[in-house]
């Protein structure tokens, strides 16, 4: 069995980047350099979301809004903490063959896995190294790093499949959300959200290279019934 091992990595020189290390190299994992990205909405025909961020925001990911990334405490006002840095890819947890997860950017040692649940793009909890909360089927994988020739741009993708946000109701104030939330559009996202009568508009996910130091994690709330069942899920 090959034992895989995420590194958060504080590098001194370079202030908190994040370095992913595979610690098993294989020969799949040469073709694919993990890097580090800020991912965008790219649509030139839907202005009222392209170019926004894509963001993460308490378990799920958005185009638009502020990132939920928490500071270390030794930097209580880090310099990302409105900002969606990811890392990718990796060698699989699931799969030593194959080089497909994407991960957040943070210094959490245990890192924050990015995952399907449903057909929503979702992350796992900050601190702990369980994959997902109870009761929760995750899809992680296959995410691929690819060069667009449509929009000449370097995309994530999902099983080989880009994006689409969906208009999504706001449970507090019973309103539509002004920020779209981020579906994979292999899952027929579009016709699953239309179901319900809410706009949904494809897009590609567009990745920046940076070198922005991380944050510690990204917020993502337990649910009441996790916290009532396994509380050691769930940072208070
Ligand atoms: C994030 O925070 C920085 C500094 O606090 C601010 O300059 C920037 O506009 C913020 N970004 C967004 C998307 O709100
Ligand atoms: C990975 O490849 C090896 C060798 O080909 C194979 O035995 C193993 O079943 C594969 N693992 C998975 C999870 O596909
Ligand atoms: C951009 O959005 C429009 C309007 O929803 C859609 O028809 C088009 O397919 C999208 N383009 C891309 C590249 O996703």
């Amino acid at each position: 069995m090959v034992i895989h091992c995420l590194i958060a990595y504080k590098d001194i020189t370079m202030r908190n980047s994040v370095l992913l290390l595979s610690a098993s190299i294989t020969a799949a994992s040469a073709n694919e350099v993990a890097k580090a990205y800020i991912p965008y909405v790219w649509n030139t025909t839907a202005p009222e979301i392209h170019d926004h961020p894509v963001q993460a925001q308490n378990g799920f990911f958005y185009t638009g809004g502020n990132a939920d990334g928490v500071c270390p405490t030794y930097e209580p006002n880090c310099a990302s903490s409105n900002t969606t840095i990811i890392s990718g890819p990796t060698t699989s947890p699931y799969n030593p063959n194959v080089t497909d997860a994407f991960w957040l950017g943070v210094l959490d040692p245990h890192g924050q896995e990015m995952v399907m649940i449903g057909h929503d793009f979702r992350y796992t909890l900050p601190k702990t190294n369980l994959g997902n909360g109870p009761n929760e089927k995750a899809i992680n994988t296959p995410f691929s790093v690819e060069f667009d020739d449509f929009s000449q741009q370097t995309v994530l993708r999902f099983n080989g499949d880009d994006w689409v946000g969906c208009q999504v109701l706001d449970t507090v104030t019973g309103r539509i959300k002004p920020d779209l939330i981020v579906q994979a559009l292999t899952f027929g996202s579009v016709l699953w959200a239309n179901a319900f009568e809410y706009k949904c508009t494809p897009f590609k996910m567009r990745l920046e290279e940076t070198t922005a130091p991380a944050v510690d994690y990204y917020r993502r709330d337990c649910p009441d019934k996790w916290k009532k069942c396994c509380p050691e899920l769930c940072v208070s």
